[in-house]
Order: structure tokens, then sequence, then C-alpha cells
């Protein structure tokens, strides 16, 4: 019989200081108005404790959620960690939040995709499962998107947030749980959205810190115009050839990064609002935690059965969908 990987719990978490469109208007030129009709975002959170960093982020996820599962660290066997605001260059941040949950008989990586890196994770660690080499795999997106912010340029600076969301994998025999997966990477969308300095193209200078390269640099407009296409395109993709109709989905979890993004897909999929889940409103872009923070706020409404749909888009170009059919009710 075939082993396929389920999502069996999941956490959330976001710092509680609170960065809203007004105090970004205090801090460069912009207005409220514009930054929720253009993006859909009216507030984000921003970790801006010294000394805390992405594994915080991760750890305020995972703990919560491994206590109400009666879960010891212990017994945790990978830990799979999106992100592109690791604690260090290296060593990779997965080894840091192993340590800090104390996880002692993990191993772990980081997968580095963007706002898809969380969606890459959840296909990586389904496949640790589907082969039987594991049985209980963390994946978590973490990103602290303030630590490469530059909250001088209004382009960038009004999108981001800081948070994390992570899930359960575990082996299930029945027909459900990941059950579907696209995924996609385009290189020369480097040019439009990009951390420019710090890698090995560009070692940390005087020049690049005097450059601002070590922000996030994006064209919005062109990344928009790919970004609006291709979650669209590969979330009707896997409908179709999963043959789901709209009312076979229970749930569209979209990549938050912009709300007109998000129409477009669920207008092309022809899913109803009140089947999309949203909460870039409160969050903005968290990056990779985008879609663990929508399954962990909604997880109460999900139910055993239920045919969702993960879809992303991110920087590098980075998309992909997952069909999951959901494996417990939680209520
Ligand atoms: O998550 C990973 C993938 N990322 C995305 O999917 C993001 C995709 N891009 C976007 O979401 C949008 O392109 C943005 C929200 C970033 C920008 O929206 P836009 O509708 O593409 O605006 P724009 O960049 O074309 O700028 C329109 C105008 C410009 O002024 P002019 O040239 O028309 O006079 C900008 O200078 O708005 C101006 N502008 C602003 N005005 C007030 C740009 N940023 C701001 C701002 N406040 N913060």
């Amino acid at each position: 019989m075939k082993i396929r990987a389920a999502i069996t719990g999941i956490g959330g978490y976001v710092p509680s200081s609170v960065l809203s469109n007004s105090d970004l208007e205090k801090m460069v030129d912009t207005n409220d108005e514009w930054i929720r009709n253009r993006t859909g975002i009216v507030e984000r959170r921003i970790l801006d404790i010294p000394g805390k960093a992405t594994s915080d982020l991760a750890v305020g996820a995972i703990l919560p959620m491994l206590t109400q599962k009666g879960i010891d660290p212990s017994e945790i066997e990978l830990i799979i960690c999106a992100t592109v605001t690791g604690d260090y260059i290296f060593p990779a941040t997965a080894n840091i939040i192993a340590e800090k949950i104390g996880a002692v008989n993990a191993w772990g990586y980081d997968i580095g995709a963007a706002c898809s890196g969380f969606l890459f994770a959840v296909v990586t660690g389904s496949k640790f499962i589907e082969s039987g080499a594991h049985k209980k795999v963390l994946v978590v997106g973490a990103d602290k998107m303030s630590a490469i912010t530059d909250y001088t340029d209004r382009n960038t600076c009004i999108l981001f947030g800081d948070g994390a969301g992570c899930v359960l994998l575990e082996p299930t025999n029945d027909d459900e749980g990941i059950m579907d997966t696209i995924t996609r990477v385009d290189g020369s969308g480097k040019d439009f959205l990009i951390q420019k300095a710090g890698g090995s193209m560009l070692p940390p200078s005087h020049e690049t810190i005097d450059n601002r390269l070590h922000s996030v640099y994006q064209e919005g407009k062109t990344v928009f115009k790919f970004a609006v296409t291709k979650m669209a395109d590969v979330s009707f993709e896997i409908m179709e050839r999963n043959k789901l109709s709209a009312d076979d989905i229970a749930w569209l979890v979209p990549h938050q990064a912009n709300m007109r993004i998000i129409n477009a897909t669920a207008e092309r999929m022809g899913i109803d609002k009140s089947k999309v889940m949203i909460n870039i409103h409160k969050y903005g872009n968290t990056t990779s935690a985008t879609l663990p923070l929508c399954l962990w706020e909604w997880e109460n409404q999900l139910k055993k059965g239920d045919n969702i749909i993960l879809s992303c888009f991110g920087g590098g170009f980075t998309w992909g969908s997952i069909y999951i059919k959901w494996s417990y009710d939680s209520n």
C-alpha cells in the first residue's frame, strides 16, 4: 500500500510589535490608502527584540504545536526550515531550531526558495515520509523579513512582516494527505527580486552597505505580472489534473504577497472568496511563513477529507502548488 505524508499538526507564531500603515507614513513618503488599495496590507508584525532571530520565531510556532500533540521533541527525526533570513549564513537555522527545542535525535537543513520556501519544504519533507525513511518530519517556514528590509525604500518596506508557521508530517496508509504537487523555478527572475549582496557574488563590503545592497530589491511591477499569471496557472493546473471542480475544493491557501494576486488566483480557479484564506491585512508578506500561518489560523475550520490547494509565487523566481486531502478534524 502506498504511504502518503499527512499534515497532522500546525503551529504559528507572530511577534507582538505591530508596524501599521500610519507608522510607515511617518517613515517614508506613503499613505494608508495607497498601501491598502495596492496591496491589501493594513499592518504587520515585527520582531524588534535585540538578540532574537528567525529561529526564535520558528520555536514560537513549534513548541506549542508539539505540546498540544503530546510529542516530545526527541521524537522528531528531521527538521526542514524554509527561510531566506536564516540566523546566520551558516550553520543552517534548522540546526539552531533543533538545539533550541531539544530535538536531540533530528537532522535538518534549510531551504531557500523565498516565498515558495514552505511549499517546497513540504514537498521535500513528504518524500522522506513516502519513502519510509522517516515518520516524524517537522517543516517550518520562518522569516524575520525586517532584518533585510530597507525602511527608507517605500517600494518594499510597506510589504513585509515577520512570522513563522510549522506543520508536522506523518505517514498514513489512507488515501489522504499530500496528494499531488507542482514545483517550478526560473532563475532569470533574479533580476527583479533579489538580495544583491552578502553572498559569494557580492560579499559584504563598505560599498555594499553604503549602497543598501543587503536589503530586498524588487521591481514590483514585473514581479506582479509574473506572480499573477504563474500562481493562477499552477493552481488551475493542479485542479485540472486531479479532476477537481471549484465546488470540490474546500479551501484555497494562497501566498500572501498582494490581495490583487490572491483575487486573480481565486478568480481563475472559480473559487468563491469565502473559501480563500486571507491574513495579508494583519501580517503583510511574511515570505515563507504565509501559508502555514493561514493553516494555523484556519485549523479549527478544517475537516477530514477537505480538498485544499496551497499555491505560491516567490523571488528567484519560484512557484508551485500542492493538493492536500485533509486528514483530521480539529474539533
Ligand atoms: O512575495 C514574492 C513575490 N512578490 C510579489 O508578488 C509582489 C508583486 N508586486 C506587487 O505586489 C506590486 O507591484 C507592489 C505592491 C509592490 C507595487 O504596486 P504597483 O501597483 O505595481 O505599483 P508601482 O510599483 O507600479 O507604482 C505605482 C506608483 C508609482 O508612482 P508613479 O511612477 O506612477 O508616479 C510609485 O512610485 O506608486 C508609487 N509608489 C508608492 N506610492 C505610495 C510605490 N510605492 C509606493 C508607496 N506609497 N509605498
